[in-house]
């Protein structure tokens, strides 16, 4: 029997290393026939650790499972699925569960991480092995047929980024993927890495076929630990079975993957920040052009792709282009894996196809605030995203719906606030966290993201606070159209979304209003 206990970080963090000890003493000490296998999350947070048995090919859950709980599970029969209080039964019945369109993360919190048969078994390697026979023309072609767009935030496709390396002259050429997520309430690199860290060298090394490049790089933030450890046992892994080397799959080939961590900058998830501190320089962002398709990694036409994006690529590439443009609207095709986080009452990952309303994401998938408060105020897109109201939940998740609407989508983290959230507080944090991340290069993000601090401490205080509003719009617009990368160009979302929707969080206190 196999008892799955996730290693997932977030699991950990609630105590799953501690469950599996106890579950594994408690297989010895009864001598029971039974393994445990470390799988990754399967992205239902508020059940962490999920305790899963196999039985008869279904896998039962129990959870969430805290190590007092161990001894009664094995007294009520755990191992045949019997009857508990934390009983799930069936895990893919689960409701979260069930509506998803899982392509992405199909095996994520399946299979064992590190089994490269598990993998295989689960649908893994078949994008890659009809790959290696293809011209990279070709390869190209499907991705760019896919409608995959740039899943990192900027939504570029990346069939053509792929091809401007592919065209680019290069007697070297890279595939970097940038695995530095430094959105809030985003965790959806972390958990493909951690829970199918083959799924993402399987894209890069299609990334290689199709561009020529024979290299390639994964950027991991320190802050992943980890992930870290799981994707360098992979590497190994796949090394050994010949999936990357000088003949990738035996196909003459060749492409290998080395794991790097990063330092700890915001900054350096900015593409050419990330190859200056790949460089081994100082993450400062470069100016473009020249583009990194062009001239990236030591001046090497490459391929910058954010880990989803190229985990997306092996099922494209194994079930066909259509297959995977057929899900989605507009021009955001495929699946998305939304981040749910916050106050909600049911946090995690939810991969679904584009085009659900914000609004069925925050009350029917998050199941509304954990606090039972009414819903306030929602970040879409991590730190730089806008807020948006309950006014606006009938945008439905989309690349150009949410921009219409002054909003980004980002790495699709959701971040849900309910009536108790100050506005203006939030405003000043976008602020501090941009003064505080700033790599300096540029004065509207350097000097403005401190001076709108300042701006927005003068009207928390009611110091001429009509003037002061004024002044942080102003700087506002400066900031988004005069910095030279999106961390001092998107600090304005949140401080402006912040103020056209909730105007009465920047409107001063009566008191002060009467002094005036
Ligand atoms: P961008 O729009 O400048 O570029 C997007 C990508 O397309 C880049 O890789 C760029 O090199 C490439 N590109 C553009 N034109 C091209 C062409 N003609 N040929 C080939 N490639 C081309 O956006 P940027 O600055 O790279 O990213 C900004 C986004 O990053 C924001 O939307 C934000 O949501 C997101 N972001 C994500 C974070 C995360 O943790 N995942 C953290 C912070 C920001
Ligand atoms: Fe650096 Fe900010 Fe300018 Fe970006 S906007 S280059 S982070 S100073």
């Amino acid at each position: 029997v196999r008892i799955y206990v996730p290693r997932d970080a977030a699991a950990v963090a609630l105590g799953a290393d501690k469950v599996a000890a106890a579950v594994a003493k408690e297989i010895a000490d009864r001598g029971l026939d039974a393994v445990i296998v470390r799988n990754g999350s399967r992205g239902m947070h508020w059940l962490e650790p999920l305790v899963e048995i196999e039985i008869a090919g279904e896998r039962i859950g129990y959870g969430p499972v805290k190590t007092r709980d161990v001894v009664s599970l094995f007294d009520a029969g755990l191992l045949s699925g019997g009857d508990h209080r934390l009983c799930l039964g069936a895990v893919e019945e689960i409701a979260f569960l069930k509506r998803q369109t899982r392509l992405t993360f199909a095996r994520c919190g399946v299979i064992d991480p590190l089994s490269l048969i598990d993998y295989e078994a689960h649908g893994g390697l078949s994008g890659l092995r009809r790959t290696v026979g293809m011209q990279p023309a070709d390869i190209v072609k499907d991705v760019t047929d896919s409608g995959l767009r740039g899943r990192g935030g900027a939504g570029f496709p990346t069939g053509i980024k792929w091809k401007t390396v592919l065209d680019a002259p290069g007697a070297r050429k890279y595939i970097v993927c940038n695995a530095d997520e430094g959105d809030s309430g985003t965790f959806a690199d972390r958990m493909i890495m951690e829970g199918d860290p083959f799924v993402l060298i399987e894209g890069m090394a299609i990334a290689g076929l199709a561009t020529g490049a024979t290299r390639g790089f994964v950027y991991i933030r320190s802050e992943y630990p980890h992930a870290i450890q799981t994707m360098t046992e992979a590497v190994e892994i796949a090394r050994r079975a010949g999936v990357l080397g000088p003949s990738v799959l035996g196909s003459g080939k060749a492409f290998d993957v080395e794991i790097r961590t990063g330092a700890g900058a915001y900054v350096c998830g900015e593409e050419t920040a990330l190859l200056n501190s790949l460089e081994g320089k100082r993450g400062i962002v470069r100016a473009k052009p020249p583009l990194p398709a062009h001239k990236g990694l030591f001046d090497c036409p490459t391929v910058i792709n954010n880990v989803i994006s190229l985990a997306s690529v092996p099922v494209i590439m194994d079930k066909g282009a259509a297959y995977y443009r057929d899900f989605g609207m507009g021009r955001s095709r495929g699946t998305i894996p939304l981040q749910i986080a916050g106050n909600v009452r049911h946090p995690g990952l939810y991969e679904v196809a584009f085009g659900l309303t914000l609004g069925e994401i925050v009350d029917e998938i998050a199941g509304g605030t954990a606090s039972g408060r009414p819903v306030k105020a929602v970040q879409v897109g991590g730190p730089l995203g806008a807020y948006f109201p309950r006014a606006l939940f009938d945008t439905p998740f989309d690349y150009e719906a949410f921009a219409a609407k002054d909003g980004l989508i980002g790495h699709a983290g959701i971040v849900v606030f309910d009536d108790s959230a100050d506005m203006l507080k939030q405003a000043r944090f976008a602020m501090e966290f941009c003064a505080v991340e700033s790599c300096g290069k540029c004065t509207p993000c350097r000097i403005g993201s401190t001076r709108g601090v300042e701006t927005a401490d003068k009207i928390a205080s009611g110091i001429e606070p009509e003037k002061n509003r004024a002044l942080l719009t102003d700087l506002c617009n400066t900031m988004k159209f005069g910095s030279l990368c999106a961390l001092g160009g998107f600090t304005p979302y949140p401080v402006l979304s912040a103020m056209t929707h909730f105007p009465d969080d920047f409107a001063p206190a009566p008191m002060v209003e009467a002094a005036e």
